[in-house]
């Protein structure tokens, strides 16, 4: 039984919150869809971005099969850098501006899909490169208005790019990872079709099915949208607006979902119905955490992997060090949730039901570490780094960690619970090592 009085009315705090996302079609082989579905939405001509990997599988050619087949014009862009920064934004900005496109399509994980909505903005309301980036770190502009039609098609069972209005990247001048969130960044439809993850490196499938679970934990333990106080405008209102009916529906069955396939989708490239199964997961964490706004464990994940040193996991592309987007996360994770359990007990423990933890016996007091236990457990069977040890971090860069995950105010702000920087910095201290 789902804890509501969480969501209870208060006397300072919004009292409506907003349902956006993206149009969706779901479904085995719906790729094939690409040409039929750009037509329909008036696209002549097409920008197809991907990633130099990507654009040698079957996934891409399916696409270019089925915009030729309905007379779309194709033009295709496979510079995408995975883990993208604002030099790639910009030299996939330069190319959708020479290219003259009426519409996007991406194909490709949440790297891809972040960098053709960066393209799309860019070309379609020039500015220079940090006006849009959120605050402080940029100048948080408000996005002037609609952008070019873009069909995303996700091939990770991963970040739910495609139902958001948020491109990531990082900063390499601050050595930071950071974003820019608009309404008119959210993808006009995704064609998700779960035939992809076949092809997934193991790694790939776990790390984004941490991250599939961090959406889906922090949305449901964010601050409550009522607790939030209203904006100016109505139409103010921020993405990041709190747990709410809505997200709590897609967070538990992705949990839910999680609980069940996690494991057996890392371990079995051919075990087509847990890998579906996670991509629906994905899917619903997207449209969660697209209304509802993640909080700890992400803001503490982009100075994690904006300040790699000499990671570099299988399944990546070698040569460059990189945390991926999952690693990061997930490796906060507990100590993130043992540190907000109190704010709301009952939520992190029916969490961790859902994800499949033993959860008998166990109180109030004890939820924290049930769930943050349960994590770790899911962790250890799918060989994900120990903490931030794991990916190269020691005592010695607690600082550097805080300094650059503190400046995170959109999402830190949306915790249960405050953070001050002291205890930002306790929860990178008990997060170097789990077991
Ligand atoms: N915009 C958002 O809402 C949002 C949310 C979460 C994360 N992100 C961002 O998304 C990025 C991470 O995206 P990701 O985890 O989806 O991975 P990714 O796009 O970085 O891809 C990871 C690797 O998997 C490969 N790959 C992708 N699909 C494949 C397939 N079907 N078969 C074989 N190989 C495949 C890629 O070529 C790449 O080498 C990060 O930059 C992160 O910050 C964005
Ligand atoms: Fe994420």
């Amino acid at each position: 039984m789902a804890c509501c009085h969480y969501l209870a009315p208060t006397d300072d705090g919004d009292t409506a919150f907003s349902v956006d996302t993206a149009s969706i079609t779901f479904g085995a082989g719906c790729l094939a869809e690409a040409g039929d579905r750009a037509k329909s939405i008036g696209i002549s001509r097409i920008a197809l971005m991907t990633d130099k990997k990507l654009a040698g599988l079957e996934h891409v050619a399916k696409v270019r099969r089925s915009l030729q087949a309905a007379g779309v014009d194709c033009v295709e862009y496979d510079d995408v850098r995975v883990e993208p920064t604002d030099e790639s934004f910009l030299a996939a900005t330069r190319f959708a501006v020479e290219s003259k496109v009426d519409g996007y399509i991406s194909v490709g994980g949440g790297s891809v899909i972040d960098t053709a909505k960066a393209a799309n903005l860019y070309a379609t309301h020039p500015a220079e490169f940090l006006t849009y980036v959120n605050a402080p770190i940029g100048a948080g502009a408000a996005t002037p208005g609609p952008l070019k039609p873009h069909i995303a098609c996700p091939t990770t069972s991963g970040t739910g790019s495609e139902c958001t209005g948020i491109a990531v990247f990082d900063l390499l001048s601050m050595q930071a990872k950071t974003g820019i969130v608009s309404k008119h960044l959210r993808p006009t439809l995704a064609l998700v079709d779960p035939e992809v993850t076949a092809s997934l490196p193991a790694n790939v499938v776990a790390a984004s099915a941490f991250d599939v679970l961090s959406h889906a934990l922090e949305s449901y333990t964010a601050r409550p949208y009522n607790r939030r106080q209203a904006p100016a405008l109505p139409s103010l209102r921020p993405m990041s607006q709190g747990a709410n009916p809505w997200s709590d529906l897609g967070c538990r069955e992705a949990l839910r979902l999680l609980g069940l396939y996690l494991e057996r989708a890392v371990a079995d490239a051919g075990d087509r119905e847990a890998r579906a199964q996670l991509m629906w997961a994905a899917t619903l964490a997207g449209i969660a955490f697209g209304n509802a706004g993640c909080h700890a464990p992400h803001g503490m994940s982009y100075s994690v992997a904006g300040l790699v040193r000499d990671f570099c996991p299988a399944g990546y592309p070698q040569g460059e060090p990189i945390v991926p987007h999952g690693m990061s996360v997930i490796v906060n994770a507990p100590a993130v949730f043992r540190f907000t359990a109190p704010a709301c007990p009952e939520r992190h423990m029916e969490a961790a039901d859902w994800l499949g933890a033993d959860v008998r016996g166990a109180g109030n007091d004890d939820a924290g570490e049930v769930v943050g236990g349960r994590i770790i457990a899911l962790r250890k069977t799918t060989d994900m780094p120990n903490g931030i040890g794991g990916v190269g971090y020691g005592r010695d860069d607690i600082d550097a960690l805080t300094n650059g995950a503190f400046p995170q105010r959109r999402l830190l702000k949306n915790a249960p619970r405050d953070i001050s920087r002291e205890a930002l910095s306790g929860l990178f201290e008990n997060a170097i090592s789990y077991w």
